[in-house]
Order: structure tokens, then sequence, then C-alpha cells
């Protein structure tokens, strides 16, 4: 495996963790997933337009320009021979004395990697089971942070109960998955979560939604509640690296027909045909 270590592209067993990093202590930075497709990042501007916005809302400077960080990323793919799979890349604020505070001097440091992965076909077809659970997590879920334990808690929870994701909701109101963003299907209406702090603005959600004006479904991007997820037609996550994945079962009881719905069986052929 190939490390992107700042600017310098380096084997796995030379990249070294700081035990002053802050990243590693605070989880004091950003990150994200994208997604390549034969070879080709997939959304690469959207992705790193989220990346400056995370960093900007941290106050953390990014290292490099837009088109450098780019170039660098395209020379990782190139240098792992990347096809299929997504890239992890991770900036945090530096290495620092271990203090709270903002450190006044620190260079920032970013990490990246790709990983060879299949688009998960089964789960688009078949469709994943989930649980419901509290959203314990703060109130910037818009800024991708390296802080993922509520996330960690919520998945594990979904993994103990032979699920594979946790939806979110703050006191009844549906936010987001674990990592994921969740969609329902209620008389031939989308419904998701409105994109401010309470969740991550999904590049995949915002694809979904295009996708959905371009089909002619209307679309409500409004909160909605646990009483509407669980009496839902349909219900569905996105992200990078799930894409569109249907919902079967929710707490162990099933969604509408327990079968994958037509809306978005719809949703995940023109999705399909916008990456191929
Ligand atoms: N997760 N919501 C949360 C909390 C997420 O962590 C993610 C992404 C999403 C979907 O966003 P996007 O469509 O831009 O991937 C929503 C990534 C994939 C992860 O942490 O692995």
């Amino acid at each position: 495996m190939t490390i992107l270590f700042n600017d310098q592209l380096i084997a796995r067993d030379e990249a070294r963790v700081d035990v002053e990093d802050r990243g590693y202590q605070f989880g004091d930075g950003v990150y994200e997933v994208i997604r390549v497709y034969g070879g080709h990042p997939f959304c690469l501007e959207e992705h790193l337009d989220r990346l400056e916005r995370s960093a900007r809302e941290i106050r953390m400077p990014l290292p490099y320009s837009r088109e450098k960080t780019e170039h660098l990323l395209l020379q990782l793919i190139e240098a792992d021979h990347l096809k299929e799979g997504y890239l992890y890349v991770q900036i945090t604020r530096g290495v620092a004395p271990r203090d709270h505070a903002f450190p006044s001097k620190s260079e920032p440091v970013l990490t990246a990697y790709a990983v060879e992965s299949q688009r998960p076909t089964d789960l688009m077809k078949n469709g994943i089971r989930a649980i419901t659970q509290e959203d314990i997590r703060w109130l910037r879920c818009d800024i991708k942070s390296l802080n993922l334990l509520g996330a960690v808690l919520a998945k594990q929870a979904a993994v103990d109960a032979g699920a594979q994701e946790a939806i979110l909701h703050r006191n009844g109101t549906v936010t987001e998955g674990s990592a994921t963003n969740v969609f329902i299907v209620k008389d031939n209406t989308l419904w998701t979560h409105p994109a401010n702090h309470l969740i991550l603005h999904g590049i995949t959600r915002a694809v979904t939604l295009k996708l959905a004006e371009k089909e002619g479904i209307p679309v409500r991007e409004e909160a909605f509640s646990l009483e509407d997820l669980r009496s839902a037609d349909e219900v569905f996550i996105t992200s990078t690296t799930k894409e569109i994945v249907p919902v079967v079962a929710v707490d162990g009881i099933p969604v509408g027909t327990g079968q994958p719905g037509l809306v978005t069986r719809k949703l995940q052929q023109a999705f399909e045909q916008k990456i191929g």
C-alpha cells in the first residue's frame, strides 16, 4: 500500500504518526472518502469543496492549494493502479505539545491512501437491516471531523443487533445514519433531513436529490419523525461507498413490503447510469 504523507508517496511501513499529532490525541482534523470508478475519482471537486469547508469551520489551514491536492491524489491512484475502490484522505492540525487550544505553531499533516473495493452490489440488490438509535453526537455534524466515537458506538450497536446500519434520531426526529444519509419514500415523495448542522451534507445525498429531480420524483428536504420512518413505503441510505442501498427492515420490522421499493430501484438505475 502506498501512502501519501504530506506531498510524498511512501511505503506504508515508512509512514509514522507522531504521538503528539493532534489528530491522534484530540481527533483534531477532518477527512474525506472519495470513490474511484474505472480509475477516476467520482465527484472530486465536491469532495474537495467539502474538505475545504470542514477545514475552514475548524479554523485549520490546509497544507496545499486545490490544484496541488488534486494532483497528489491523482498520483496516488496511479501509484497503486487503483481502478475500483476509494481514497481515504485526512488532514490533522499537526504535531504540538498536548494542549486543547490551538498551537501557535504547527504544520497540518495530510495522510491519504487508496483501498481496492468493489461496489456493494449484493447490498444494493437485497437491502440491509437497520436499527434506530438516539443521536448522541455533537451539534456540528456538517463538519467531516475525525471525531467519530458517536458514529462508532451507533454502528457497533447495529452490528450487535445483527443489523448493518444505525439510523439516528434526536428526540424522535430522524437525522442520518452512522455513516450514511437516510431517505424515506412516502406517497411517492422523497423525504430527507435538510442539509443543516445536524447532518453531514453527503455528496451521494446531493447526487441522489438531483437524480430524483430529473426523474420527476417530488422531493422534500424536511425533517421526518421515527413514526414517518416506521410507516414509510420505502427507506434507503446513501454514501460514497454504499451508493444507494435499500433498508428492508427497521428495528426488525419490515419496511413496506420488506423488499426494495420501486422509487429506490429507479434512483439506483439513474445512479448507475451517472457513474457508467
Ligand atoms: N461516510 N453521513 C455521515 C455521518 C457520514 O459519515 C457519511 C459518509 C455520509 C455520506 O456522505 P457521502 O455521500 O459524501 O459519502 C453521511 C463515509 C463514507 C465514511 O465515513 O466512511
